[in-house]
Order: structure tokens, then C-alpha cells, then sequence
């Protein structure tokens, strides 16, 4: 008796719930209305039954408890029921996989005219490449990829000398465009997802995975990574920006090609200011994913915060302590398992970093302390700024 007031406040509960709850979709911003009716039918679907077999388990309970003198009777089989049962399941799930089907179906079969975007994943940070107007996406392989070509495209294929790489978290794209999106990673499987465009995928190592879909609302939006991918996942975020065709353009204009990263790294590219280094060095922390795991503020993290640690005393797991100067950060940085700092795990993974991109992680640390603020004028290594060579229309 107990036990079936339990079930019938359990199934009324979850219904009223599922009814007042606030947490509701996000509205949506993308041509996937199909996604939420997909997902509407597999919650009647599944509703009905949870409702229906707990129903019957309470009948049962109480048409069946046990009485003083009855005796259960012996009921080897059922044909007749046998087969209602296997008929009425097997309908029900070919209605909760049928409908996804046809959408899946038109979810990964573009439009002709799509735009095309490329999303490469590596831990924990996007980047995106588009090919010039009409043009096509040069070859990559995983082989060709470096500090300097993170993307590791081919220079050989005049295809991709003209690519415009993103090489950061936030991405544009026109409103009301089709959009094909490429995925792949550059280590471990991720996801992309935007909660808005009810639209996703896995970025599988090894292969190209591609969907599209069409941004039908202005606005920001958080990529999130979807599939746990260590321990910087929950911090793998991303923005894309819908916007109007002229604001897109103007954007995707100010954008580097692939052509001018390369000239920008090569063996002519000049010395900068410091400030242009300092810069570069934030904008490494974030793409790189350092900020993943070391705060900014002194806040406790997955590792050591960066606040005031140039200059200080540091112990080590090991007894010992060291100066973090900056053959320690260097050092840290290049083989992060030699020296592990104590009350933190050994987990930093090894960092795919050129020399000028440490020199400028290292400005960037260094100006995070009280003791580091002299320090900045002792590093006097040539650091391409990349990031903030832009392309003239
Ligand atoms: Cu990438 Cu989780």
C-alpha cells in the first residue's frame, strides 16, 4: 500500500514538474524547428509509457497484495499477450527512431549554396577557417601541424594560401545564410554545440564531420564542447556572433589568411613593442587554454595561479623550493612534468609552443606580479604578432 501512494505521488510529481518547471529550451535561433518537434514526440512518447507502466505496477500491487488464504496460481505463458506486447513496443520504438531519422538525414545534406566554415577542436580552444569568396578549403593533415600552423594546412596547396583562419574562440556568421559546418580535432574527440541552433556534432581525430544549419536570430552565442575531453572541458567555450551580411564581412575582412600567418612567423618578421607582446602573451593564455586551469586573480584553480608567482618561492611536491623565475616558467612550461609544484596533481599536458609565443606567455605571466613589472624589460626576443596583422580589402 505504501508502496504504491509512493509511485502515484512519484509519476504526479515528475508530470507537474515537467509542467512548472523554469528550466525551459533556450529560444531557438536556427532554422531546427525540426529538432525540438523530434525531441517533443520522443517526450510524449516516453511520458505516456512512464505514466502507463507505473499506473500498472500500482494496479498490480493492489489488485494482487497478498490476502489471508489465497494462494498464486501457476501462468507459464501468454501467447496472445507475448505478442501484443512485442507488436505494441516495437511500434513505439520505430516512432521515437523514425522521426529523427528524416531530420539527421536533411542535417547533414546542405544547401548548394551553403556557406562553409571549418571547425578545428584541440584542448581546450576553437578555431575557425573559412575559404576566401567561392574559394575552396586548402588540403590539411595532422602532420603539418605546429606552433607556427596550428591548423596544419598544406603550403604546397594553392587552395589554402588564401584561407582566412581564425585563430581564437570567436567566430562571425551572416544571419539568415546557410551555413555547412567541417569539423575536426586536433587531438581528442570534442563536440560542438550551441544550445540556440539546437545544432551539433563530434569532432572525431582523423576525420571530417560536417552538419549545417542557418542562424535565423541576431545575437551572441556560447559554443559549448560536449564531450569530456580533460580536464580544461568545462572551460572549452567559444562565441559565434550572428550579424548582419555587411557587419560579417567587414569582420571576416579584418581577418589573416593563411599566406600572411605564415609571412608573419617566417624569418622576417621584425620585433614589436612590448605591449604588443604582452598582448600577445593574453591572447595565448586564452587560446592556448592556460587560463583553463591557472587564474589571473589568485584564485585557486586545477593549478597554480599565475598571480604574483614570477619572482616567488614556490615549493615542490619533491621537499624542495624554487624561485619561479624565468627559467623555472620556461621550463614548466616546455616539460610540465619535471617539476610539480606541491598540493597540485601532474596533469598539465605538454604545450605545442613556438619559441616567441613563449617568450610572450612568459611578459604575460611576468606582468601578473608586483616583481614582474621590471622584468618585462629584460625580454628582448623577436615575437610575431600575428594576431594583429590584418588583411586591407
Ligand atoms: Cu573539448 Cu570537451
Amino acid at each position: 500500500m505504501v508502496i504504491s501512494i509512493v509511485l502515484v505521488v512519484l509519476v504526479v510529481g515528475s508530470v507537474l514538474f515537467h509542467f512548472f518547471s523554469p528550466w525551459r529550451l533556450t529560444p531557438l535561433a536556427s532554422n531546427w524547428q525540426q529538432m525540438d518537434d523530434t525531441l517533443a514526440i520522443t517526450f510524449v512518447i516516453t511520458g505516456i509509457f512512464f505514466i502507463a507502466i507505473n499506473f500498472l505496477l500500482v494496479y498490480m500491487l493492489l489488485r494482487f497484495r497478498h490476502r489471508e488464504g489465497s494462494r498464486a496460481s501457476y501462468a507459464p505463458d501468454n501467447k496472445k499477450l507475448e505478442r501484443w506486447l512485442i507488436g505494441g513496443t516495437a511500434l513505439a520504438i520505430m516512432a521515437l527512431l523514425a522521426p529523427g531519422l528524416f531530420v539527421y538525414a536533411a542535417y547533414i545534406k546542405p544547401p548548394p549554396d551553403a556557406l562553409q566554415l571549418e571547425v578545428l577542436g584541440q584542448q581546450w580552444q576553437w578555431r575557425f577557417r573559412f575559404p576566401e569568396q567561392n574559394g575552396k578549403l586548402g588540403l590539411s593533415d595532422a602532420r603539418l601541424v605546429s606552433a607556427a600552423n596550428p591548423f596544419g594546412l598544406d603550403p604546397r596547396d594553392p587552395a589554402g594560401q588564401n584561407n582566412i583562419l581564425i585563430n581564437g574562440n570567436e567566430v562571425h556568421l551572416p544571419l539568415n545564410k546557410p551555413v555547412k559546418m567541417l569539423l575536426r580535432s586536433n587531438d581528442v574527440l570534442h563536440d560542438f554545440y550551441v544550445p540556440q541552433f539546437r545544432a551539433r556534432m563530434n569532432l572525431v581525430p582523423g576525420m571530417v564531420t560536417s552538419f549545417w544549419f542557418t542562424p535565423t536570430k541576431p545575437g551572441r552565442y556560447e559554443i559549448l564542447c560536449a564531450q569530456l575531453c580533460g580536464v580544461g572541458h568545462y572551460n572549452m567555450r567559444g562565441i559565434v556572433v550572428v550579424e548582419d551580411e555587411a557587419a560579417f564581412q567587414a569582420w571576416l575582412k579584418a581577418q589573416p589568411t593563411f599566406a600572411m600567418t605564415m609571412a608573419a612567423t617566417g624569418p622576417s618578421a621584425g620585433a614589436h613593442t612590448s605591449d604588443a607582446r604582452l598582448e600577445q602573451g593574453r591572447q595565448l593564455a586564452q587560446s592556448k587554454g592556460c587560463v583553463a586551469c591557472h587564474s589571473i586573480d589568485g584564485s585557486s584553480g586545477v593549478g597554480p595561479s599565475w598571480k604574483n608567482l614570477f619572482g616567488h618561492t614556490t615549493s615542490l611536491t619533491d621537499g624542495t623550493s624554487v624561485t619561479a623565475d624565468e627559467a623555472y616558467l620556461k621550463k614548466s612550461i616546455l616539460d610540465p612534468s619535471a617539476q610539480i609544484v606541491k598540493g597540485f596533481p601532474p596533469i598539465m599536458p605538454k604545450l605545442e609552443v613556438s619559441e616567441a609565443e613563449l617568450a610572450a606567455l612568459l611578459v604575460y605571466i611576468e606582468s601578473l606580479s608586483a616583481a614582474g613589472q621590471g622584468g618585462q624589460q629584460g625580454m628582448q626576443k623577436d615575437v610575431p604578432q600575428h594576431a594583429a596583422q590584418t588583411r586591407q580589402p
